[in-house]
C-alpha cells in the first residue's frame, strides 16, 4: 500500500523540537521526505536520525529564518537534493513576553522577524517551485493569540496576527496554480515554550479550555497534515483553530 505522501517533499521550520518536531515525524510516517530546518544542525540531525532509524528520508537544513541569504541557501540546499518542495510548515517561532511598557526595541524586533519575517522569507523562496509544479501547500503555524491577544505578548500576537493576514493574502495570490494556503492558531500546547510559563499562569488557562487539558504536539501534526494533503484540497486562506475549546 502507498503511504499519502510517497514522493512528496516537506520543509518544516523549527523542527528540532515541540511542535516542529511531531509535524516532521508525522509528514515521514506518511512518506513524505522531510527537510529539517532549525537554528542548530546538531539539533535538527537527531530529528533526522530518528526518522532514518524508522525507515524514512529527512535531512537537516541549519538556518535562521531571520536571515533571508541563510533561507535561500536553505530552499537551494532542498531542492538540489530533491528537485522541488511541495509542503512547506512555517513552524518555527519564539515568544519574549513581557508587558508593553517593559518591552524593548530588540524583544519587539526578535519576535517580529522570527514569526513574521521568517514565514515571509521561507514561503517566497518555497513558492518558486510551487508554482512550477502547479501543488503547494504552505501551513503556517499561528496562534490563537493572533486573533484574540494577550497580556504581555504584544509582540507575540502582532506576529501571529501578521502571519494569518499573510496567509489570506498569499492564498489569494497563488489559488490559480492549484497552491493552498492555511493557518493553524493552536491554544496551549505541552512544549518547551508554555513549560517556562508561572505555575499559576498555567492553571487559569487551563480553567478556560473546554476539554480541560493542554494539546500535545502530535495533536497539531494530525491538523498539519490533513491540510497538507489531497483530502484537503479546496480549503484555503483559512485560520483553523486547534485549542481544545478556549
Ligand atoms: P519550541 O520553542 O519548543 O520550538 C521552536 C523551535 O523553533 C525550536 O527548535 C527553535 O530552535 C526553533 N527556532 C527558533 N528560532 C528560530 C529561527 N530563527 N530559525 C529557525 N528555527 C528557529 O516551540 P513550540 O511550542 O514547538 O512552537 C512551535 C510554533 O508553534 C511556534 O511558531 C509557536 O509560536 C507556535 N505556537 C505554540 C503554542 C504552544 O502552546 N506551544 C501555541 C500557539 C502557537
Amino acid at each position: 500500500m502507498s503511504l499519502e505522501f510517497e514522493g512528496k517533499v516537506s520543509l518544516v521550520t523549527g523542527a528540532a523540537r515541540g511542535i516542529g518536531r511531531a509535524i516532521a515525524l508525522k509528514l515521514s510516517s506518511l512518506g513524505a521526505k522531510v527537510a529539517v530546518n532549525d537554528v542548530s544542525k546538531e539539533t535538527a540531525s537527531s530529528v533526522v536520525n530518528t526518522i532514518t532509524s524508522q525507515g524514512g528520508e529527512a535531512i537537516a537544513v541549519e538556518a535562521d529564518v531571520r536571515d533571508s541569504e541563510a533561507v535561500k541557501a536553505m530552499v537551494q540546499e532542498v531542492t538540489d537534493r530533491w528537485g522541488k518542495i511541495d509542503i512547506l510548515v512555517n513552524n518555527a517561532g519564539i515568544n519574549r513576553d513581557t508587558l508593553l511598557l517593559r518591552m524593548s526595541d530588540e524583544a519587539w524586533d526578535d519576535v517580529i522577524d522570527t514569526n513574521l519575517r521568517g514565514t515571509y522569507t521561507c514561503t517566497k523562496f518555497a513558492l518558486r517551485s510551487m508554482m512550477r509544479q502547479r501543488w503547494g501547500r504552505i501551513i503556517s503555524i499561528a496562534s490563537i493569540a493572533g486573533i484574540i491577544g494577550n497580556v504581555g505578548q504584544t509582540n507575540y500576537a502582532a506576529s501571529k496576527a501578521g502571519i494569518i493576514a499573510f496567509t489570506k493574502s498569499i492564498a489569494r495570490e497563488v489559488g490559480s496554480l492549484n497552491i493552498t494556503a492555511n493557518a493553524l492558531a493552536p491554544g496551549f500546547i505541552l512544549t518547551d515554550m508554555t513549560e517556562k510559563l508561572p505555575q499559576e499562569r498555567k492553571d487559569l488557562i487551563l480553567s478556560m479550555i473546554s476539554l480541560q487539558r493542554f494539546g500535545k504536539p502530535e495533536e497539531v501534526a494530525e491538523l498539519v497534515a490533513f491540510l497538507a494533503s489531497d483530502r484537503a484540497s479546496y480549503i484555503t486562506g483559512q485560520v483553523i483553530g486547534i485549542d481544545g475549546g478556549i
